[in-house]
């Protein structure tokens, strides 16, 4: 229904900022982090383990990470943190600096009972087998956001980790340097491991609605195949990516179809819209439309990926908020607070911010 939760997975500190050619400082990326975990945003992908002969601006994640455990930043609501990677390589990196915390924090929370979120929203963090779930402390965030306390509180955060394969192959060898099925076999260590662990595993498929180098037209069923082979081999979250933003309404409602004829549950499921057309929120709303309740966005409209000539921006979180708000669909997002993240990072990075509805939040 329209007064259905929506969860954002906000990519900023990681999709919004891997494109930068400059080197954004470390101190900057960690403070938007921290801010951005106090606008009540509930999932933050907060950098990847690639390579730093790919993608530089990242070859500092294992810093923010490192911070993150050390001293987890004050939020509302719990918050779970994603990390990118692409390999073994990059998961080992990631487990040396995630097994050197002391876990037992997560161990002392009571199991949440297997209930929605707090907000109604999807329950893909609530699992009653994972180790690693949300905290029982959820249940005392407000639905829009508000903090508990004028100085919020802090919950041990919760890490999962993001892998990365696309519908085309001409895109994954730019992206990954292989093939798609090279790109699976890469996955099947780090998936077993990681269910080992306890973590949670995110999967993109990039360019599903449109390729800088096959074209506009790539084969839904194709997506829909792969999205099936990574929830067979354990992804617990497939995230469809428009990274040209060639995506419009029909080849949106097009591609959801196919998805469902393939027998894909829409709770597994989130949309992760580029704008470089202007069709993000439109396309937003089809997918709402066929029950989609995840979606990715980066604040301030930043971003893009460095193998994919052209295409600008994800969509801007602060529109996507507005859009929901709009429906009546809680976020549990303060908009007033991330429009001004949204401000302070595109001057931060001297940009202009690409957020319609957060430059106009900002001049009321
Ligand atoms: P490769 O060069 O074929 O890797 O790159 P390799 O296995 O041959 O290894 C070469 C060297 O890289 C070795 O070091 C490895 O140790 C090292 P050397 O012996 O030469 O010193 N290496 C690594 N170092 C750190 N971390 C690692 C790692 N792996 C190998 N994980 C590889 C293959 C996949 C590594 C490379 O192509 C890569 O890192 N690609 C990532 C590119 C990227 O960051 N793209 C953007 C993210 S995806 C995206 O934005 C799309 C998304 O937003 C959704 C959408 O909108 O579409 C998610
Ligand atoms: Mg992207």
């Amino acid at each position: 229904s329209s007064r259905d939760a929506v969860r954002i997975v906000e990519v900023g500190p990681r999709d919004g900022l891997q494109n930068e050619k400059k080197a954004i400082p470390l101190a900057t990326k960690v403070e938007l982090v921290e801010r951005l975990a106090r606008t009540g945003l509930q999932t933050i992908e907060a950098g990847s383990f690639v390579s730093p002969k790919w993608t530089p601006q990242m070859a500092n994640s294992s810093q923010i990470l490192e911070h993150i455990l050390r001293n987890a930043p004050q939020s509302p609501v719990p918050i779970t943190y994603q990390w990118l990677l692409p390999n073994v390589k990059g998961f080992d990196n990631f487990l040396k600096l995630w097994n050197a915390q002391s876990t037992p924090a997560q161990d002392a929370y009571p199991t949440p009972p297997p209930s929605p979120g707090p907000d109604g929203g999807p329950a893909l963090n609530t699992s009653s087998q994972d180790p690693n779930a949300m905290p029982s402390a959820t249940s005392g965030a407000d639905a829009m956001g508000k903090e508990r306390g004028a100085a919020g509180s802090t919950s041990a955060p919760v890490h999962e980790i993001s892998i990365f394969t696309a519908a085309t192959e001409t895109f994954t060898q730019k992206n990954t340097n292989c093939s798609i099925a090279e790109s699976l076999q890469r996955f099947e260590p780090v998936m077993s491991k990681a269910k080992e662990m306890g973590l949670k595993v995110r999967a993109y498929i990039s360019v599903a609605l449109g390729c800088p180098y096959e074209g506009p037209d790539v084969d839904p069923h194709k997506v829909a195949e792969l999205a099936v082979d990574l929830l067979e081999m354990g992804a617990n979250e497939i995230s469809v990516a428009d990274t040209t933003g060639m995506g419009t309404a029909p080849k949106t409602a097009e591609l959801l179809k196919a998805l469902n004829a393939a027998g894909i549950d829409k709770h597994d499921l989130a949309l992760h819209f580029h704008d470089t057309y202007g069709m993000a929120l439109v396309n937003s709303v089809v997918a709402l439309e066929h029950g989609i309740r995840t979606f990715d966005a980066a604040v301030g409209g930043l971003g893009g990926c460095p193998y994919s000539p052209g295409a600008t921006g994800n969509v801007a979180t602060e529109d996507l908020v507005h859009l929901f708000h709009s429906l009546g669909m809680p976020t549990g997002v303060n908009m007033e607070k991330l429009s001004e993240i949204g401000e302070w990072i595109s001057a931060e990075l001297g940009k202009s911010n690409e957020s319609s509805a957060g430059k106009a939040t900002l001049a009321q």
